[in-house]
């Protein structure tokens, strides 16, 4: 048994939700096969969402939030898995019924967990997070469907937080021509540091419009915001474009109509980066292995110490976060 420090979300009586910061001992920990000390975690909408009280993500509570973690196995009844191993774990049940990564242990199944990817060592794999595998897989997806940089723009709609900005570092590294969708004017300089070609107000795309195609303009889109946004989005594809749909800020519906799609050969992608096969997440992290010390990676994170978690996640979910939130468990 060994105590440890956790974010620890509670229902009060009257239905109200708190986060802190608990102690609590590895034998709280559900029966899995591996136990890991976790080093680094990182902040995501979903742990947000959790920690207010989303039913959706999170069905009972007191509960140990994190959706993400990167640590060293510290016991392991699995073959796969020996003490000392450095590995990662993203998705699958973490931080939504099973006590999750903003805490200095977890004990899950063998069957969530990677090895370290290549390059990703120590606070690396995290500066990435969930976030940033949604990202690879937003933009595997679209390159599977013919995507290249000459065929024109590629809009990343949510642009600064943690999806949206480790999407737009990536593609501008792969060449592709940016254009930033963000509702904070003020970080317009930021947006291009890290790719952005192009800044546009959020505004441009939020607003429901009765046509049923806009202006042919984007190649392709990575959208993490959903609602009518996403539904401007489809209907702002040039033809043949696709747009990777990933995320439900605004709104998880949307209007629609089958124009775009049978006028204009347009393509909507699903993107799953939490039950997906363990094998699809270690393709993506080797992927993104190779963009570890892309400087633009080191720009969108800011690292943050686990007692400044509840703070972190109440501002992220007003949406005022800018980039990506790598946090250090330490002891
Ligand atoms: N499918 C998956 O596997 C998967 C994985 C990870 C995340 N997600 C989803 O992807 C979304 C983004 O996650 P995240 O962790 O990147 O969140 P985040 O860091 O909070 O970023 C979301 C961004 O969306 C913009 N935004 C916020 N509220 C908005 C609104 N009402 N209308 C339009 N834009 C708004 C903001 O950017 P600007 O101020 O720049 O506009 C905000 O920074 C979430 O819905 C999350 O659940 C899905």
């Amino acid at each position: 048994m060994t105590n440890y420090r956790a974010l620890y979300i509670r229902e009060d009586d009257n239905g109200d939700f708190t986060q802190s910061i608990v102690n609590r001992d590895t034998s709280d920990l559900p029966e899995n096969d591996v136990l890991i000390k976790v080093q680094f975690s990182s902040l995501n909408f979903k742990d947000a969402m959790a920690a207010h009280g989303n039913r959706g993500v999170t069905r009972e509570f007191p509960h140990q939030g994190g959706i993400d973690a990167a640590g060293v196995v510290e016991q392991s009844a699995s073959d796969a898995f020996k003490p000392g191993d450095k590995v990662v774990v993203t998705g699958y049940d973490l931080g939504m019924n099973t006590p999750g990564g903003l805490a200095g242990y977890i004990r899950v199944p063998a069957a969530w967990i990677l090895p370290c990817p290549r390059g990703l060592a120590g606070k690396r794999s995290m500066q990435f997070g969930t976030a940033g595998l949604t990202a690879q897989l937003c933009i595997n997806k679209l390159t599977q469907m013919g995507l290249t940089p000459d065929r024109g723009q590629v809009l990343v709609t949510g642009a600064t937080g943690g999806v949206g900005s480790i999407a737009v570092a990536l593609l501008a590294n792969a060449g592709f021509e940016v254009v930033a969708s963000s509702g904070k004017a003020q970080q317009t300089q930021w947006l291009k540091d890290i790719g952005a070609s192009e800044v546009i107000d959020r505004a441009e795309l939020s607003e429901f419009n009765k046509r049923p195609m806009l202006k042919e303009r984007f190649a392709g889109a990575v959208d993490v915001v959903g609602g009518d946004t996403l539904g401007n989005v489809i209907k702002s594809l040039k033809a043949g474009g696709s747009v990777a749909c990933c995320g439900l800020v605004q709104s998880p519906a949307f209007d629609a109509t089958v124009l775009p799609f049978i006028l204009r050969g347009v393509n909507l992608l699903g993107v799953d980066s939490v039950e997906i096969p363990l094998s699809e997440k270690q393709a993506a992290w080797k992927q993104l292995g190779r963009c570890a010390k892309l400087p633009a990676i080191a720009l969108i994170n800011t690292e943050i110490s686990l007692k400044k978690v509840p703070e972190a996640l109440a501002n992220l979910f007003a949406g005022g976060v800018t980039g990506h939130t790598l946090v250090k468990i330490g002891r």
